[in-house]
């Protein structure tokens, strides 16, 4: 057993692979500086079987913690998330993603940590037709400031293989979607909107398409990469369910049993990214894993959770409402 380090453990997906780890038995330490996104609440179900270290990995104290704690594995999923927060603002994704990482990379080599894992993600690829996959070596082509800097980090993690031999590998997921997903991402929010009878905004025409990833078989699609990928190598994470945002909304209010006249088609985001696709053969092939949820069950299940977790997500409204005024750009919703 192995005693892992999950930064980014606050949060959506990072929690949902703590828990994981823990329940596997690892030793599990997660560090989360607990940004507006992170959340110690997603971790009850761990109470008193992990270790939770409240730090940033920009910080320069970060070395302190490498000096006292002996950490076999590193699984870096800490990011700021959000892509359209990065339209609005770019500085912190570059502090966190790329400058963060980078400070990590430095103390995983410092320590002689044996592996570290990125969780890098598709965007990084740019965006598709309405034909064709990314398999792991399509060139970079990020769109918005958040993929970019995903982009510049995953560089920066392959480079620390080449240069100085270290074992590290990179997952590249898909959509995440599932409980404890915070409600600025769209799935939650569709949840929240179309409970209260508000307007569902939905960007464009709603033709965007993007390729669905149940967080529980994401967080094992990177545990089993954590453990069994070759050094140096990167894999999709990709469960092969695309739909297009409408079908979703659509499939959502249906679930709920709302109306669809509750959708309102919104100015489009800024270099709005069409459609992802990621070829998953590499992970199936080599590591044996495939994703086992399918959407609608998937999506029931997600539906079903924040029903019953409304409490959770009135708690982040004071904070969101805000954001809300100046990502749907004055349209009232
Ligand atoms: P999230 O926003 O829910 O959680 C991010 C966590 O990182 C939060 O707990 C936050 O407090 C913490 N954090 C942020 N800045 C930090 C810092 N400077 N120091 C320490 N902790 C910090 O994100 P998520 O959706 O769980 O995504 C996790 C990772 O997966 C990210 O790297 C993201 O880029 C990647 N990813 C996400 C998706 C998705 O659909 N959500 C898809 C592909 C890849
Ligand atoms: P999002 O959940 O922000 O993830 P990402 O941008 O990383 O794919 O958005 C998913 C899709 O839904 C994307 O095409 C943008 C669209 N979207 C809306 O139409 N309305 C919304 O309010 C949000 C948050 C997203």
């Amino acid at each position: 057993m192995k005693t892992i380090l999950v930064t980014g453990g606050a949060g959506f997906i990072g929690s949902e692979f703590a828990r994981q780890a823990v329940r596997k038995g690892h030793a599990v330490m997660v560090l989360d500086s607990l940004t507006y996104a992170g959340d110690r609440k997603r971790l009850e179900e761990t109470a008193g079987r992990l270790e939770f270290i409240e730090a940033d990995i920009c910080s320069t104290g970060l070395e302190d913690i490498f000096k006292e704690k002996r950490i076999d594995y590193i699984a870096h999923f800490a990011a700021e998330s959000h892509v359209d927060r990065s339209i609005l603002d770019p500085s912190v994704f570059i502090e966190t993603n790329v400058k963060g990482t980078s400070q990590l990379l430095n103390m995983a080599r410092k320590f002689g940590v044996e592996r570290f894992l990125y969780v890098s993600t598709d965007e990084v690829y740019g965006d598709l037709p309405e034909e064709g996959q990314f398999i792991e070596t399509t060139p970079f082509n990020p769109s918005s400031p958040y993929s970019a800097s995903k982009a510049a980090a995953d560089l920066l993690v392959k480079s620390y293989h080449r240069t100085y031999g270290m074992s590290v590998v990179t997952a590249r997921p898909s959509n995440n979607y599932g409980p404890w997903q915070y409600p600025e991402k769209l799935i939650p929010v569709i949840i929240y909107k179309a409970l209260r009878n508000e307007r569902i905004p939905v960007y464009g025409k709603g033709l965007n398409v993007r390729e669905w990833l149940y967080v529980e078989d994401c967080a094992a699609g990177v545990f089993e990469i954590l453990q069994r990928g070759r050094p140096g190598q990167e894999y999709n994470i990709g469960s092969g369910q695309e739909r297009r945002n409408i079908d979703v909304v659509k499939g959502v209010i249906k679930i709920m049993g709302k109306p669809e006249g509750l959708i309102e088609f919104i100015k489009d985001r800024p270099g709005h990214d069409f459609r992802y696709s990621l070829n998953a053969d590499k992970i199936k092939n080599e590591l044996g894993w495939r994703a086992v949820t399918g959407f609608e069950d998937g999506l029931e299940r997600t539906v079903r959770w924040y029903l019953d977790n409304m409490v959770w997500v009135e708690e982040k409204m004071g904070y969101l409402k805000d954001y809300w005024e100046k990502v749907y750009g004055g349209v009232t919703i």
